[in-house]
């Protein structure tokens, strides 16, 4: 049994991501919430011939705290996407209320539900969830997550591209670490399952990893005014729901990059801080799932001098990021 819940269900990435849950066999029951909308949504994907029981909700009448009700898992896609021009951080004004206010009715209906965040700025918006749990008194850095999926995603496709064979995309691996914001957004390319060319020219690595860091601008740009990825992200970020649902039921050695609390794994996490020379709390680094949520936060390993460097020039984004998340929520206590 798993009741899997999605906040911002009728939106751009809300839709497919909704899809891609009722496909899963292990979901029994689907949420669907949003401001509008999901009463089509959930009648369409109630259609589908698979076990999940989809249903709709809107905010009158309880919506929001009867979506919850039961919930393992909730995704939350809720919120306004960039536009040409923007960063994630202009996202924050709108954003971090819409996830605040979610945030709130999971603390007080699912307070022990894996809660994954894909609302931007997810370098903020993921600290806003854990503070909101900390006043409620139910916070388990264990159990929330900033789905960086996305970012792991292209890096596999692009490198793919660069070795000349699409088809090797589902198979290559590449750790990406950091946070989820253009230079926090952190690319370990000397650890890809399938090296680079010999020989590829430093200037050619810095274009992928440029690639990778602003690979969320590509999408803006083409969208020109429409939104940001939302197809792509919905693949992602069922890639990673799904990671945790296997863990859940059981299975062992899941490992996925994700922003985490650093106090989910107090030895790894403190590892991890002096390993990149940091007091952050928050981190994305490669973390074991288990069926309580994160069993151990990964050390780095072996990286090069100039992804040392990489590591060192997110640092200070990623702090203001996190400090504004954090101070927000107790600003509006
Ligand atoms: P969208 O505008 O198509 O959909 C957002 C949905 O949220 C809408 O249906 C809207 O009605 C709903 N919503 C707004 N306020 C709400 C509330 N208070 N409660 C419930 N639902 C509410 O936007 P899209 O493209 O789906 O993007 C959603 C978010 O995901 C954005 O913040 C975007 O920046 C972020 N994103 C994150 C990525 C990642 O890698 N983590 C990648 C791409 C986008």
């Amino acid at each position: 049994m798993v009741k899997a819940v999605v906040l911002g269900a009728a939106g751009g990435i809300g839709q497919p991501l909704s899809l891609l849950l009722k496909t899963n066999p292990l979901i029994t029951e689907l949420s669907l919430y949003d401001i509008v909308n999901t009463p089509g949504v959930a009648a369409d994907l109630s259609h589908i011939a698979t076990p999940a029981k989809v249903v709709g909700y809107l905010p009158p009448d309880d919506g929001l705290k009867k979506a919850l009700t039961g919930a393992e898992l909730v995704v939350i896609p809720a919120g306004v996407p960039r536009k040409p021009g923007m960063t994630r951080d202009d996202l924050f004004k709108i954003n971090a209320g819409i996830v605040r206010d979610l945030a709130t009715g999971i603390a007080t209906t699912a307070p022990k539900a894996f809660v994954l965040v894909i609302s931007n700025p997810v370098n903020s918006t993921v600290p806003i969830v854990a503070e909101v749990f900390k006043q409620k008194g139910v916070f388990d850095p264990k159990k929330i997550f900033g789905v960086t999926t996305l970012d792991v995603v292209r890096a596999s496709t692009f490198v793919s591209e660069v070795l000349g064979d699409l088809s090797l995309a589902p198979k290559v691996v590449v750790p990406v670490v950091g946070g989820h914001s253009g230079v926090t957004i952190v690319p370990l390319l000397s650890q890809s399952s399938h090296p680079l060319p010999s020989g590829f020219a430093k200037e050619e690595l810095d274009k992928l990893i440029n690639r990778i860091q602003f690979g969320g601008d590509e999408v803006v740009k083409a969208k020109d005014g429409a939104g940001s990825a939302t197809l792509s992200m919905a693949y992602a970020g069922y890639e990673f729901a799904n990671k945790i649902i296997r863990a859940v039921k059981g299975e062992k050695g899941i490992i996925a990059p994700t922003f985490v609390n650093l106090a989910a794994d107090k030895e790894g996490g403190e590892a991890l801080k002096k390993e990149i020379g940091s007091d952050l709390d928050y981190f994305s680094a490669p973390v074991e799932l288990g069926p309580e949520g994160v069993v151990s936060i990964k050390s780095l390993g072996k990286i090069t001098d100039a992804e040392t460097a990489l590591v060192k020039a997110a640092i200070p984004e990623l702090k203001t990021n996190v400090e504004k998340g954090v101070s927000f929520v107790g600003a509006s206590k």
